[in-house]
């Protein structure tokens, strides 16, 4: 069998020696290789804008941990304290994955809001928060879920990250809006 006869039998099959070359060349690069099929700076700069959003998930959930007061607020706060402790780990992820493509993850406080997907609000008392927290978890799974669609199979790495979070804010908005029914007996929300 020619050369060119294997070529054409194993068409989509980069040889060994062909990836190793490659992913010599181009050191530099990291984890990105020529097969990478995203725009790897408009992926950084999405995901700089997830990191936000864990980030400002982070001190909401933190915050509401600490200030819940009321009936029955001790449970809710190891809730909100959970959350927040799931969140970190979304923020560590989503930073690791921003270095693995070559940017710098943004931890600036400065411009965070702006930068997040969804909102920082405290929130008057304890349905309050409860409220706040459904409405950016529910603001977190649209987002996600455009994104996932966005990567498809062009950056897969990135999808089943993000899947993963995905899953993860769907648990916590299921949370949150058990909790509101817990505590108001209504099962949507006013607005
Ligand atoms: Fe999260
Ligand atoms: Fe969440």
């Amino acid at each position: 069998m020619s050369a060119a006869q294997r070529q054409t039998s194993k068409p989509f099959l980069t040889d060994v020696k062909t990836l190793r070359d490659r992913a010599r060349q181009h050191l530099s690069d990291g984890a990105i290789t020529p097969a990478y099929g995203g725009d790897v700076q408009k992926t950084i700069a999405i995901l700089q804008n997830v990191l936000a959003t864990e980030i400002v998930c982070v001190l909401r959930y933190t915050q509401h941990s600490i200030a819940a007061t009321g009936l029955s607020s001790e449970s809710v706060k190891a809730e909100f304290a959970q959350h927040a402790t799931e969140e970190q780990a979304h923020v560590q992820a989503v930073a690791e994955r921003i270095n693995q493509l070559g940017g710098r993850p943004d931890f600036n406080p400065e411009g965070l809001a702006t930068r997040s997907a969804s909102q920082y609000a405290e929130g008057e008392n304890l349905v309050d928060m409860i409220k706040e927290n459904l409405i950016a978890e529910r603001i977190a799974v649209e987002h996600y879920r455009e994104l996932i669609r966005y990567f498809g199979n062009d950056d897969t790495t990135t999808r089943v990250m993000l899947e993963g979070i995905l899953g993860v804010e769907e648990e916590h908005a299921n949370d949150m809006h058990d909790l509101l029914v817990a505590h108001e007996g209504k099962p949507m929300l006013e607005d």
